[in-house]
């Protein structure tokens, strides 16, 4: 006689033709509703793991070079061994998006602990895994928040602190970021951004913060993940001869600053127009926003910071 509970079966074709897309698990690819980590994986118990997220635009990565040396400092910082050598990775990426036949992805890479045989405590123990997938593009703000810009709210929720998790390596502790989303929704938001301990802003759930004020671009400068579209819009603020800095920004000064954007690989530059109960602006995406924006989605073509897939 059997105690388990008598539970729906999950419909794997409905969830596949809801998500396509293609992952590389044990050595072997599969449609990425069918990939299944072990459950006994540190990466999954302990939240023991890192992970990178680089896209695919027109059929070309974007920034791959950098993604990638994220992920393998990450992996280094918190003393995993990636199991798979970096030309062996990028290919790996790539026939997930080959196979996918996606021309535009979002395309996650992970190295988790993983587990010993005898599922010692000792994480030295550990054999450390490698999974990676291929998505359909996602964006943090859909096209109608793209368009108006979002609508933020500065959670009184803290972002762990920097010093008990490094947030310059790129993990999955995200219990503060989804506690501050319930927050912000609490309080008609649709996104939010967490604060550290002095009370300043910090980033939000996949994305790095911006000001802009006075013509000048702001961004904090520790306490967050060096985002690679953060590092970008700095390089593009140097290309436009915009000054941009990394300085502190308390919840009052972003609520009153000129324009607000906010940068992720999961949509670029996007604007933001109310934070809490503050219009930004004329509440309408600023016009450095939109410059940097399009100038962003302009590099997409150069190939100095694209590489194509080969499908
Ligand atoms: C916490 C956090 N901050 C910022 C970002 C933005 O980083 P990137 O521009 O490299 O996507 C991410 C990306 O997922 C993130 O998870």
């Amino acid at each position: 006689m059997s105690y388990a509970p008598d539970l729906e079966p999950v419909d794997a074709k409905a969830e596949r033709a809801a998500l396509p897309g293609i992952a590389y698990i044990d050595g072997a690819y599969c449609p990425v509703t069918e990939a299944k980590i072990p459950v006994l994986d540190w990466g999954f118990l302990r939240s023991d793991a890192t992970y990178d997220v680089v896209h695919v635009w027109d059929g070309r990565f974007f920034r791959l070079d950098k993604h990638v040396a994220r992920f393998m400092n990450s992996a280094a910082r918190l003393r995993l061994k990636v199991p798979v050598e970096e030309d062996a990775l990028r290919a790996i990426l790539a026939e997930c998006v080959r196979r996918s036949g996606m021309r535009e992805a979002y395309v996650e890479m992970v190295c988790t602990r993983g587990f010993s045989p005898t599922f010692a405590r000792d994480p030295r123990a550990a054999v450390n895994r490698f999974y990676a997938f291929s998505l359909p593009f996602s964006w943090v703000a859909d096209a109608e928040q793209r368009e108006r810009g979002l609508h933020l709210v500065v959670s009184s929720v803290r972002r762990i602190p920097a010093e008990a998790v490094d947030p310059t390596v790129k993990n999955y502790h995200w219990l503060d970021f989804v506690s501050g989303l319930f927050d912000a929704y609490d309080r008609g938001g649709e996104n939010t951004i967490l604060i550290d301990a002095r009370g300043d802003i910090t980033e939000g759930p996949g994305f790095n913060v911006f000001t802009v004020v006075g013509g000048a671009v702001t961004t904090p400068p520790s306490g967050v993940l060096e985002g690679i579209t953060r590092q970008t819009a700095l390089e593009l603020c140097a290309e436009l001869g915009v000054a941009a800095r990394l300085r502190a920004i308390s919840p009052e000064a972003l609520r009153a600053a000129d324009e607000v954007f906010i940068t992720s690989t999961a949509g670029g530059i996007m604007a933001a127009t109310r934070i809490d109960d503050a219009t930004i602006g004329d509440g309408r995406p600023g016009p450095l926003t939109k410059r940097l924006a399009a100038l962003y989605w302009d590099k997409h073509r150069e190939p100095a910071w694209t590489t194509a897939v080969a499908y």
